[in-house]
């Protein structure tokens, strides 16, 4: 259940709030029609704060989305993505701050903010009971797409979300997952041209992750704007256009995922020796093909050298081996992952380490260096594998 909601959907809430029932001139309400004056940047926030207490959630963040596209708000738990969707969909007011979305201002246009929005919160709002059909069918009523239009989204949505056999069930007899997909199906309803996801394939199984993907790239592909959060690299990797790295209320990094991953630095070859004593001999004898300076793990029996030209290093690398009869368990090209840029940033890994560690490190990298912090945080956590 979310934090702020609890009972009706998110939409539903919003349309309250926002004197429910929606204006009949709404957008939603004229069919869905964009007419509005969608300005180049669907969401735009300039220094964004927000305290509770001692706690500072938000800290001076800064975004822009252009139209149609993806922003991944990326960071572990705690890091304030909830704060931000919370402030940017109006049912939070930040400390200081201003923002607009879909061409409203949040603090003082929230109504109008509301319509043109979708939201799906970090827990699935739904009523639990009513069944999934009748939750879309109230929210499609609530949005004033007439009875019957309301009926076929509902019965469109639940196809797509693959819960048309669970369709007719009061959903407190559904599963997390389910709920959680009934939930994002509410978000849709009413085709809004924004749409706020918070963590919206967490508890999803891997199918279901794979088909939320898909339905939001298809969402994108017709122009919607989406601003999701999400703890999972691949995820902002697979569907972000730009990503924002933020940690304990900070933005730390931002970027498309490969400027992301330049910055923790190229491909690298990675390879296991089976024996140890051979690691030296080895380090000699492959450091003309590395690009930079090269690491080595006496524990893992581990080499490391960062390297440019694909699988070329590779194969020179295992002709090397193969002449002086030096044997490899392992050998492979490894090119960095947004956990490894995490890693990097932070200090921290993104999911787990986070409450562990506490106090992020130093940020390495926030002026593109890498350092021995960032080596290190790398190593930390491959021994914590
Ligand atoms: N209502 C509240 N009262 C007090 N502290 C809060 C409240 N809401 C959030 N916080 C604190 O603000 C910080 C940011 O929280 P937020 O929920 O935005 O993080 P998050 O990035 O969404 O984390 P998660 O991945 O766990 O959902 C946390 O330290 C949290 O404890
Ligand atoms: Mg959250």
């Amino acid at each position: 259940m979310a934090r702020s909601l609890s009972g009706p959907p998110v939409q539903v809430v919003a349309l309250m709030a926002s004197g429910y029932p929606a204006p009949e001139n709404s957008w939603a309400a004229r069919g869905g029609a964009r007419t509005f004056d969608v300005v180049s940047h669907a969401i735009q926030a300039v220094g964004l704060a927000k305290r509770y207490g001692e706690v500072v959630a938000l800290d001076d963040v800064s975004l822009e989305v252009p139209a149609g596209t993806v922003l991944g708000l990326l960071g572990p738990n705690g890091a304030g993505k909830t704060t931000c969707i919370r402030i940017l969909t109006t049912l939070l007011r930040a400390d200081a701050g201003e923002a607009r979305v879909a061409g409203a201002d949040v603090r003082r246009e929230p109504g109008l903010v509301r319509e043109r929005i979708g939201v799906s919160g970090q827990y699935a709002a739904v009523d639990e009971y009513l069944t999934g059909f009748e939750n879309l069918d109230m929210i499609g009523q609530l949005y004033h797409l007439g009875r019957r239009r309301s009926r076929e989204r509902a019965r469109e949505l639940l196809a797509k979300f693959r819960l048309e056999d669970a369709a007719d069930r009061p959903t407190k007899t559904y599963s997390g997952g389910m709920r959680r997909r009934l939930d994002l199906a509410g978000a849709l309803v009413a085709d809004p041209p924004v749409l706020f996801l918070d963590e919206p394939t967490t508890g999803l199984d891997p199918r279901s992750r794979l088909d939320m993907w898909e339905v939001i790239q298809t969402l994108v592909g017709g122009g919607t704007t989406v601003l999701l959060t999400t703890q999972y690299l691949e995820e902002a990797d697979q569907l972000a256009d730009d990503i924002l790295v933020i940690d304990h209320g900070r933005t730390i990094a931002r970027g498309s995922a490969d400027q992301l991953k330049r910055q923790v630095g190229g491909e690298r070859l990675e390879i296991v020796m089976t024996d140890v004593t051979e690691l030296a001999r080895a380090r000699r004898l492959l450091e003309p093909l590395a690009t930079g300076p090269v690491t080595q793990d006496e524990r893992t029996r581990l080499l490391v050298l960062p390297t440019a030209g694909g699988t070329g290093p590779l194969v020179d690398a295992l002709h090397l081996l193969d002449d002086a009869r030096l044997s490899v368990d392992d050998i492979g090209v490894r090119r960095p992952t947004l956990d490894d840029v995490f890693l990097a940033l932070t200090g921290h890994a993104a999911v787990d380490g986070a409450e562990a560690d506490g106090a992020a490190a130093p940020l390495a990298g926030q002026d593109g260096r890498p350092g021995e912090h960032r080596r290190h945080a790398r190593e930390t956590a491959r021994e914590s594998r």
